[in-house]
């Protein structure tokens, strides 16, 4: 009897898994879901983030130092070195360098990070169509001379704050030396890379460019919150090396900066808008919504509190988003999920150039990077309230409380631990539709849920490990 039970049970496993198997290889999106439990999700997938990153850093048929946005060399082409999303990677592979112990990954990330020192400075005396805020290059470092949305000055601001972080960890290990060799020799003009990116930054942060969408000519939110940070990181690291004068031009210019960014606040709509002084680029974006605004709290953080991710004009924002990106897609009104799926902008109408079935040409979906982004916003906003250990209420932040689902009677601790479940519903969404191995392209289907555009965005992986570390 004891036997037949044990072959039964047998039995029972085998045909689980052949059913298991057969679901796993028909549904794409979902089948991460059941698996997990969200703790154990975000721990496979911080170390499948890292694993399927270190292949698109220095790719062995590229220049040391490049990061590739993608893998993927067709339906799109992102085989390229992007400025912004290299310094975005860069500034997670620092973070990374320094939680991983001693192991071959942190051998390989030491290496990796000299190269694209040696790389970008190599970018900068490339003779490019825009010069310093050229948005792209090849694998070998030739200018990209083709037709492209430039300049995109928020690439040497977001290359300055990665390599500010790189500096600070290579000087904790003693190797200041190596700092004014190679990033920051303080000379006018300057013969390192971040020096150089600072030095840029502080004098033409006032010029219109493209935005990090590479679509909108103008005066970005975005672009200034990180050309503000790294100025801001560049006068501590300056100060570091006796640098003070360019520390406090850098001050200066960041002040400066942020008068400028207070202009985006659009008091009827409650927003701070993407955009002002369009002069060139698309001219359909009308709503005021751009979720780069809020990733721009994320990637432009600094420790004064200046449009921190507790400021009622960013609370208020986020919430705006909230429902804007609810209403945008069907799989936010289907509300399977509880967690929201955040795309660029409601009129947005790039598929992310992918040719599967299921594409539709033309139509904007939600994004990996960006429903992680919010995921993190809040989080980073629950530590800082909790930091604080008050809040207010008052009319302008009034409905991101009530999207929180807290009055003002409440404590910070009720607040903060429903500000973590509201972005662990972000997460939850992103798991729904990751594959069950973690891959993350850039979009998944606003109807469907089904990936699409690049495979396997570099981007997508540094935006979950930045995520994964602010949990
Ligand atoms: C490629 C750009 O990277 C993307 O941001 C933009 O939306 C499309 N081109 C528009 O075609
Ligand atoms: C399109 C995105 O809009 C842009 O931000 C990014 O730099 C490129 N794709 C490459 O990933």
């Amino acid at each position: 009897m004891g036997q037949f039970f044990e072959l039964g049970e047998t039995t029972l496993n085998k045909l689980a898994r052949v059913i298991a198997v057969l679901c796993f290889s028909t549904a794409v999106a979902g089948q991460a879901f059941a698996a997990k439990t969200l703790d154990d999700w975000m721990e496979t997938q911080q170390a499948k983030s890292l694993e399927y990153i270190l292949p698109n850093l220095s790719p062995s048929d590229a220049a040391a130092g490049v990061v590739v946005a993608a893998s993927s060399r067709s339906y799109p082409d992102y085989y390229y070195h992007w400025v912004r999303d290299s310094g975005i990677v860069v500034y997670s592979m620092v973070q990374e360098f320094e939680r991983l112990g001693a192991s071959s990954e942190k051998n390989q990330l030491a290496q990796f990070l000299i190269d694209y020192v040696t790389f970008s400075r190599a970018n900068q005396l490339t003779k490019t169509l825009s010069g310093m805020g050229e948005p792209k290059f090849y694998i070998d470092g030739k200018a990209f001379d083709g037709p492209w949305g430039r300049p995109q000055n928020d690439g040497p601001a977001l290359r300055a704050i990665s390599l500010v972080a790189l500096a600070n960890v290579w000087m904790k290990a003693g190797k200041e030396n190596w700092v004014r060799e190679r990033l920051y020799d303080g000379k006018i003009p300057s013969y390192t890379v971040l020096k150089a990116d600072l030095e840029f930054t502080a004098h033409h942060w006032r010029e219109t460019c493209f935005d990090l969408w590479e679509e909108v000519k103008g005066v970005h939110f975005y672009s200034r919150m990180a050309q503000r940070r790294a100025l801001i990181d560049g006068a501590w690291l300056a100060d570091r090396l006796n640098d003070g004068a360019a520390a406090s031009f850098y001050r200066k210019e960041a002040d400066k900066i942020g008068g400028e960014l207070l202009s985006h606040w659009d008091s009827s709509k409650g927003v701070l808008i993407p955009t002002t002084y369009r002069d060139g680029g698309l001219d359909y974006k009308n709503t005021g919504i751009d979720s780069s605004v809020i990733i721009a709290a994320l990637h432009g953080r600094t420790n004064d509190g200046f449009l921190s991710v507790t400021d009622d004009k960013m609370l208020s924002t986020f919430e705006r988003q909230v429902v804007a990106f609810r209403n945008a897609y069907d799989i936010n009104k289907k509300n399977q999920i509880k967690g929201l799926a955040i795309g660029r902008y409601p009129e947005d109408k790039y598929e992310g150039g992918s040719t599967e079935d299921h594409v539709r040409k033309g139509e904007g979906n939600p994004w990996f990077l960006l429903t992680l982004g919010f995921g993190e916003f809040l989080l980073r906003s629950a530590a800082e309230f909790e930091r604080k250990g008050s809040f207010t209420v008052n009319s302008t932040n009034a409905a991101f409380f009530r999207y929180i689902g807290v009055d003002s009677n409440a404590g910070t601790d009720e607040l903060v631990k429903a500000m973590r479940a509201k972005a662990d519903a972000f997460f939850v969404r992103v798991k729904y539709h990751a594959t069950s191995d973690g891959r993350l392209p850039e979009q998944f289907n606003r109807h469907n849920g089904f990936g699409q555009g690049a495979k396997d965005l570099t981007w997508s992986y540094a935006a979950f490990l930045t995520a994964a570390a602010a949990r």
